[in-house]
């Protein structure tokens, strides 16, 4: 099957929004991870896979504070029920951090689940005592380093991440 990965459009937001709620449900604002995103996500990073002339999955990323460094945090990443284990999502994942290790950030951070990340190079966060704001099960927590030594480089406490509000 022909799987096409593009950057998002405007002509795209109807159907993503859909796609999310499919996928999380209408509730969805209400995860912590929301407090993250106050702003727009990262634009190069939003994107769509086209399934022939139907948007079957969406990935975007959001920047995020990690103490006083601009960190991504990935998601939300959905696909589309009756195209699911395609590889689709996989594919969206690879092109998403591929695009990612092009620009300036040396981490990435998911909320999701914790064995549908590790593939792609993420581990788990839980031994960095991570300041979320809000509940998240503590497993879903992960980062994936797009810089080699980065994880590395952060300090063993004190770590907190917290949304970038855009500027009035
Ligand atoms: C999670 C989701 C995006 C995966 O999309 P997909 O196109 O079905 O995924 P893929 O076909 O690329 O699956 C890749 C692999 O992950 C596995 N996988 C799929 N969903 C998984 C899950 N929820 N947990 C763990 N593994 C999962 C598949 O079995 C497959 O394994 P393989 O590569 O060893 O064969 C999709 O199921 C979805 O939209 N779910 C609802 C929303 C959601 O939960 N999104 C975010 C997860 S944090």
């Amino acid at each position: 099957m022909m799987f096409k990965i593009t950057q998002q459009t405007q002509a795209d937001s109807q159907v993503i929004e859909a796609l999310m709620t499919e996928a999380f449900g209408p509730k969805r604002y209400d995860r912590s991870v929301w407090a993250l995103r106050p702003g727009a996500p990262v634009a190069a990073l939003c994107l769509v896979g086209y399934d022939g002339d139907q948007a079957v999955g969406s990935l975007r990323f959001w920047e995020v504070m990690l103490n006083d460094e601009i960190i991504l945090l990935l998601g939300p990443l959905a696909v589309q029920p009756h195209v699911r284990g395609k590889g689709f999502g996989r594919q969206l994942v690879q092109e998403g951090m591929r695009l990612a290790r092009l620009g300036r950030w040396r981490l990435v951070l998911v909320s999701g689940e914790p064995d549908y990340y590790p593939k792609f190079g993420f581990v788990p966060a839980v031994g960095y005592g991570l300041d979320w704001p809000g509940f998240v099960e503590p497993e879903r927590l992960q980062f994936c380093e797009l810089v080699p030594g980065a994880l590395a480089s952060l300090p063993s406490s004190g770590l907190v991440v917290r949304g970038i509000t855009p500027p009035a």
